[in-house]
């Protein structure tokens, strides 16, 4: 029996924009009030630094970081929001000062309309407890008894991709993402004619995050936001009825579904379901659209980068021979190139780019100030792109990642995972189903992406190619190794 969730549900969130820009104001306020200024930087009301942190953060980051050092500002919209870029401001965010910040009136407050109080919505006694209760089922041999999963399901997928054919890889992992997802983390078997209206729901609803941020920001009845609303209502009542069929059947529920289904509330109630509702949607949230973007953007990297390609590929003949690999060789170390290829992805495109967070009480980062109630955002993918950590930051150098140069980097400088008591909870999930992946296509394919079909890359609400990515499938050419 796990520990009960006592702590109280979470206060009503505001999805209303006024009240929010309200908040804002009384913030900046109080901040003049009491003489706490925020940190120098573009300050002022931009419409350029508003699209620049839309269009191409990465550049607008490191411009900044130049100008004013690791800890700036940077209005966006109508809102200030305190940058922090370095390996110390890292750990001081995530770590050291943790609990200066609070996550739920952050910027990921713009995912509650779809993932309502999920482990991205909550603080406090209710995160903990939450985070308690759900981490056995990321534990390595739950993941493990999952892995079988992944591999199956990518090969079934990549069996179906023929030599000479354009594919869109993006498109193509999402789809194959969500349905390991849905087997993986909520159960469904092999064919369960609930996944596909689970996959359609979900994916209509996160439609509102493929929209322009001021256009997610609309209200009203034909607005992105309604059709995010509505589809949501379809996948509440899937959620719920998987949820009612297993209470039902009395039958206990693999893995993260069979652990908020067996705990209890303060009174030893099962857990309310709009609470099991919003855990399950933000893990398959939390989880595929990341795992996705990640897998395209190391196809795209290795298609374009021969020798590392065929560092991997050899690694895995050595290794696997020729068969795909077990879930126990997909544990980090018995393939420690594709590892490498893996990390140095995850420094050239953190899916979750940026940590969103809110002060909850005056505050200071790397020795500048930072009022209470003022937006905080960390940013691994800028981090990863500091040439005194990472030089020559845009080459794509997997021997970054070798024991000896790994274990010199300072604390906080790679953080694709964030890090200290919100550290991804599924990193080891997202970690075995990428490395399960990868090894299933390489093995088969070689993805070659089209030399004109540059990524542009998207940045809501992960960090993804925007408008997918085509690549060629061909049959796979040379082995060889390399670090
Ligand atoms: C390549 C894959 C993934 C990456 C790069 C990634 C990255 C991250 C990062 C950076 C955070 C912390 C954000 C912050 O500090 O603001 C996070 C949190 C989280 N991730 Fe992941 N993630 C991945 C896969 C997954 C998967 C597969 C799942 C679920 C099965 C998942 C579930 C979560 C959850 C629930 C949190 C919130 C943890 C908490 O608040 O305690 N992630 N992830």
């Amino acid at each position: 029996m796990s520990t009960p969730i006592t702590a109280p549900p979470p206060p009503p969130f505001d999805e209303r924009l006024v009240p929010q820009a309200v908040a804002v104001l009384r913030a900046e306020r109080r901040a003049r009030r009491t003489g706490v200024p925020l940190p120098a930087g573009s300050r002022g009301p931009s419409w350029r630094n508003t699209y620049a942190t839309l269009a191409d953060p990465l550049r607008l980051l490191l411009d900044h970081r130049r100008r004013f050092g690791p800890v700036f500002t940077i209005r966006t919209v109508h809102e200030p929001v305190v940058w922090a870029i370095g390996a110390p401001e890292n750990h001081q965010i995530l770590v050291s000062d943790a609990d200066a910040y609070q996550w739920r009136e952050s910027r990921f407050g713009d995912l509650h309309p779809v993932l309502g109080d999920g482990m991205l919505n909550i603080d406090g006694q209710l995160h903990h407890q939450l985070r308690r209760l759900m981490l056995p089922a990321f534990h390595r041999e739950q993941v493990e008894a999952v892995a079988d999963i992944m591999v199956s399901e990518g090969v079934r997928a990549a069996e179906r991709l023929e030599p000479g054919a354009e594919i869109d890889l993006y498109a193509w992992t999402r789809e194959l993402a969500l349905r390991i997802a849905l087997r993986g983390l909520l159960g469904l078997r092999e064919g369960d004619s609930r996944a596909p209206a689970l996959a359609d729901a979900f994916e209509r609803a996160l439609g509102l995050y493929g929209h322009p941020f001021v256009v997610q920001l609309l209200r009203g009845p034909r607005t992105p936001y309604a059709t995010a609303q509505r589809a949501c209502g379809e996948l509440d009542a899937l959620v719920r009825a998987l949820i009612d069929d297993h209470r039902a059947q009395g039958a206990d529920a693999p893995g993260v579904l069979g652990l908020l289904l067996g705990a209890t509330d303060a009174d030893g109630q099962p857990l309310d379901e709009q609470l099991v509702r919003d855990q399950l949607v933000t893990l398959l949230f939390a989880g595929h659209d990341t795992t996705t973007a990640t897998l395209t953007f190391m196809m795209y990297e290795l298609g374009r980068t021969p020798a590392a390609r065929a560092a991997v590929r050899t690694e895995l003949a050595e290794v696997l021979g020729d068969r795909d690999p077990r879930a126990g060789e997909l544990d980090g170390t018995t393939l420690p190139v594709l590892e490498r290829t893996l990390d140095e992805t995850l420094r050239r495109y953190p899916a979750a780019w940026v940590g969103p967070r809110r002060t909850v009480r005056d505050t200071e980062i790397s020795g500048v100030k930072v009022p209470a109630g003022i937006a905080v955002h960390y940013c691994s993918w800028a981090t990863h792109h500091l040439p005194d950590l990472f030089p020559d930051p845009l080459a794509f150098e997997p021997a970054r990642f070798l024991p000896e140069r790994a274990k010199a980097l300072p604390k906080g400088a790679y953080v694709p995972f964030g890090g200290g008591s919100r550290m991804c909870l599924g990193k080891r999930f997202g970690q075995y189903g990428l490395r399960a992946l990868a090894a299933v296509l390489l093995r088969r394919v070689d993805l070659d992406p089209d030399p004109g079909d540059a990524p542009r890359i998207t940045t809501t609400p992960t960090l993804g190619p925007r408008g997918g990515l085509r690549f060629a499938v061909n049959a796979p050419t040379g082995r060889s190794t390399s670090p």
